[in-house]
């Protein structure tokens, strides 16, 4: 089982801080991407092709978007598709983080559309699902993220759903105003998804205030193959040691 490790950059840094991180990340895995372990990193769209000519082509890294649209052209001003991600050197496009739900209208529906759109130009879909903490108060909180996940990737054949990774982010764990998942919560969400979907999806993530002292629990959890990190990870510091910690458990 390989642990995919990755970062959001949300919208954050300037170009100068993005080549910084993207230098410091690639003088570490000169030698390689860490045993065991897909490390993954997505850049604002400013940021891209700096990211990608920083790594280079054949970097154990892989690129991603935070976003394209589904349609490959045309008149939706403000909007970059999957073609152009992947001309800007791209392999992943995140699709339907909480923070796009809620305030970008980002729907069930366009989540399906986006996952079809990257699948069809060869990317890999990161499709992002997470409850509210009123669902998960009332009791429905693997339910919800089933529907969610369900409503973007019905449809799909074995081949397409093997090339899609699913990242469960809780949006009452996610940002400064969230607090850390524990364990316990996590185990029945994980325990539905994967009944669902493991072994026929790349990868099942966990994301949400995970940090240095939470990392290595949260990948002991049963069902979760990677981690999909904001804040911690910002500092390439805290990237670097996140991958140390998923060797380190992807080794036992
Ligand atoms: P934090 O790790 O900052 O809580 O953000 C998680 C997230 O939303 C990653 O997409």
């Amino acid at each position: 089982m390989t642990l995919w490790i990755g970062t959001s950059w949300k919208m954050t840094k300037t170009l100068a801080e993005a080549r910084a991180w993207a230098e410091g990340l690639r003088e570490h895995l000169a030698g390689g991407a860490p045993a065991g372990v897909q490390p993954f990193v997505i850049p604002s769209f400013t940021a891209t092709t700096t990211v990608r000519e920083i790594l280079g082509e054949d970097s154990p890294v892989l690129l991603g978007v935070q976003n394209a649209h589904w349609e490959d052209a045309g008149a939706w001003t403000g909007e970059v598709s999957v073609p152009q991600a992947k001309d800007a050197g791209a392999q992943l496009v995140e699709i339907g983080h909480s923070e796009r739900r809620e305030h970008f209208g980002e729907s069930v529906e366009t989540t399906r559309w986006k996952v079809a759109a990257a699948l069809r130009h060869g990317l890999t879909p990161l499709l992002c699902i997470g409850e509210s903490l009123e669902v998960k108060d009332a009791g429905g909180s693997a339910e919800f993220i089933l529907e969610q996940a369900a409503g973007a990737l019905d449809g799909l054949d074995a081949d397409e759903l093997s090339r899609v990774v699913i990242a469960y982010e809780p949006i009452w764990a996610i940002g400064e105003k969230g607090r850390p998942a524990t364990v316990r919560e996590l185990i029945e969400p994980f325990a539905a998804l994967g009944e669902a979907y493991g072994g026929k999806v790349t990868g099942l993530l966990y994301g949400g205030s995970v940090n240095l002292d939470n990392a290595a629990d949260l990948l002991g959890i049963e069902h979760v193959t990677g981690l999909f990190v904001g804040r911690t990870a910002w500092e390439l510091e805290g990237y670097l040691e996140l991958l140390r910690i998923a060797e380190a458990h992807a080794a036992v």
